[in-house]
């Protein structure tokens, strides 16, 4: 089913029962991985509030939560190279596992920043979980933990993530299938 947001073209790309078998597996993962280890999910605002309160509860281990709020994007189709902290996080992670709950991984400058951030508190580990990741863009020096789907570099929608603070809402992540970025970015 096609989609149409400002003459741009949509189409499904991952359709909601692929996120919510990925988010059950993902959780099956975490859950392994920290028991007995009393995490904090750190969701990064805004993109990662929807997938990171359903993989919330894929977790079969108590499990705080905390939020925090970056922008890197701006209201463009492409990353501002720029990135801004916009509400901080109020737990104390000194000593404390943390995950690191993202959208999507493109650039790899918010993660980086959010690792650098949360490293100098001295964490007993800081993990990420990013529901998608375009490998194709993102230079990092580090790996990501948990990857739902790696996709291509075009533009995606839905499940968290925006155009212009719209279209979050959607159950499924959709791709623009019409012509490149770059024709309509900045
Ligand atoms: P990065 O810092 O370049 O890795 O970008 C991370 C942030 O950019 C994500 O948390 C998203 O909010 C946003 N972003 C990156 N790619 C897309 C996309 O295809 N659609 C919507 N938002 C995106
Ligand atoms: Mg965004």
């Amino acid at each position: 089913m096609h989609l149409t947001v400002d003459k741009m073209t949509f189409d499904v790309l991952i359709s909601r029962q692929q996120i919510e078998q990925r988010v059950r597996e993902l959780g099956e993962q975490i859950t392994r991985d920290y028991r007995d280890k009393n995490p904090i999910l750190m969701i990064v605002l805004n993109g990662g509030f929807i997938f990171g309160s359903d993989l919330m509860r894929a977790l079969d281990i108590p499990v705080e939560v905390d939020f925090i709020k970056i922008s890197s994007y701006g209201d463009q189709l492409t990353s501002t190279g720029e990135v801004k902290m916009k509400k901080d996080y109020d737990s104390l992670v000194g000593g404390r596992h943390i995950i690191v709950v993202e959208d999507i991984v493109d650039s790899g400058l918010s993660v980086s920043f959010l690792k650098n951030k949360f490293e100098m508190q001295q964490p007993a580990s800081v993990a990420f979980a990013t529901l998608l990741h375009k490998p194709d863009n993102s230079r990092l020096d580090f790996g990501l933990e948990y990857v739902g789907f790696e996709i291509g570099p075009e533009f995606v929608i839905g499940y968290g993530l925006d155009y212009k603070q719209n279209w979050r809402n959607l159950p499924a992540i959709y791709v623009r299938v019409d012509g490149r970025e770059s024709e309509h970015g900045a």
